[in-house]
């Protein structure tokens, strides 16, 4: 008898320079039976994340890179189909960690069974995840802005950047942002709530920039390093906050060098960089309080969606040069 088969991706060939489609190979594969304390889960959103590009390169980084012709590692948000962990049942939402595949088995000590009744499934993946939760902590752990401060986010429309600001609105601050293109600033004025966003694409960023931060910037969320940070080192006040929390810029080889590095020490700067996944103790904490935010409708998002598992590499390869708008997903349904 044949059992029933499923999709995934794996990687097939380390990306140089930009990612292309030949890195990633589509396979169909046996569905697996889960073992003890394991559940089978139906994948219906896989989220692409840029680290995704880190792990794809051997390059020394904070953790080992994806092994090749193995399922492209990846959050996803689905549905228990059988169960034989006590935590979980059939028709179960969860979150977990089951890569670029349509269905996967999982321990259930690696899954979050999550409620879907305020909140969409999706935003478990977003704004209710990962992302969501790396913008909470650089803001609240490393950026400790106070109301009237002004504060900057890079890479402004994105997963990451639209919940920095808006977290920073409700504390009372200027919100700056900086993203690619007049619609996607429009949107972070417009729907998000920010003061202020600079189109780092209209040609004239250092002049733009000092007009949307009159007063100078108190702390900086730093997504794209590059010519995004270059710009921001000038404005930054005595005493400001950097949260070095990702340089998308470079990730394929662009130049991420930073040349007005003199203003971290005229301007007395602290900067930390920081991996979100290095604090879970804060997490609980953290994602309850974006959950609240959401349900309540006093945080929005955007979600870019892919519409099944084949679309996945061309929307990482887009997610990579800003052809998504708000958080980057697949849609698994079927
Ligand atoms: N440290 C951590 O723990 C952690 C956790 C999650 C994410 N991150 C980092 O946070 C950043 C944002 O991640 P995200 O998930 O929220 O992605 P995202 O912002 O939803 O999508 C990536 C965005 O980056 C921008 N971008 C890409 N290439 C760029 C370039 N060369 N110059 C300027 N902007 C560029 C694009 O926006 P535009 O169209 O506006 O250019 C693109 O839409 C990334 O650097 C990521 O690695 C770090």
């Amino acid at each position: 008898m044949t059992r029933a088969t499923y999709q995934r991706i794996v990687l097939a060939a380390r990306p140089r320079g930009q990612v292309k489609e030949e890195n990633f190979r589509l396979e169909s594969v046996s569905v697996p039976v889960p073992g003890a304390g394991q559940v089978l889960v139906r994948n219906q959103f896989l989220s692409l994340d840029p680290y995704m590009r880190g792990r794809m390169s051997d390059a020394k980084s904070y953790a080992p890179p994806q092994a090749l012709d193995e399922t492209m590692l990846g959050a996803t948000a689905g549905e228990v189909v059988e169960s034989n962990h006590p935590g979980f049942a059939a028709g179960d939402k969860v979150v977990g960690m089951l890569g670029w595949a349509e269905m996967g088995v999982a321990d259930g000590a690696t899954l979050r069974k999550v409620d879907t009744r305020k909140i969409a499934l999706s935003a478990y993946l977003g704004v209710v995840g990962m992302p969501g939760m790396t913008a909470w902590y650089g803001l609240n752990h490393i950026m400790l802005p106070k109301a009237g401060e002004t504060i900057l986010v890079s890479a402004a429309s994105g997963a990451v950047g639209s919940v920095v600001g808006q977290l920073a609105k409700l504390k009372g601050c200027r919100a700056v942002g900086i993203a690619g293109g007049p619609d996607k600033c429009a949107y972070v004025v417009d729907e998000l709530g920010f003061d202020a966003c600079v189109d780092y694409k209209a040609g004239k960023l250092d002049a733009d920039l000092a007009v949307a931060a009159p007063a100078g910037i108190d702390a900086l969320f730093e997504n794209v390093g590059g010519a995004c940070f270059d710009a921001a080192l000038p404005l930054l006040n005595p005493f400001s906050r950097i949260a070095l929390c990702g340089l998308i810029a470079g990730y394929s080889g662009g130049d991420v060098a930073i040349r007005n590095i003199r203003y971290l020490l005229t301007s007395r700067v602290s900067l930390r960089g920081f991996i979100v996944t290095e604090h879970p103790d804060l997490w609980p904490q953290g994602l309850g309080e974006l959950g609240a935010l959401v349900a309540e409708g006093k945080i929005k998002y955007r979600e870019s969606v892919a519409p099944n598992l084949a679309a996945a590499p061309t929307a990482f390869i887009g997610l990579l040069s800003g052809k998504n708008f708000g958080k980057q997903l697949v849609s698994l349904a079927a």
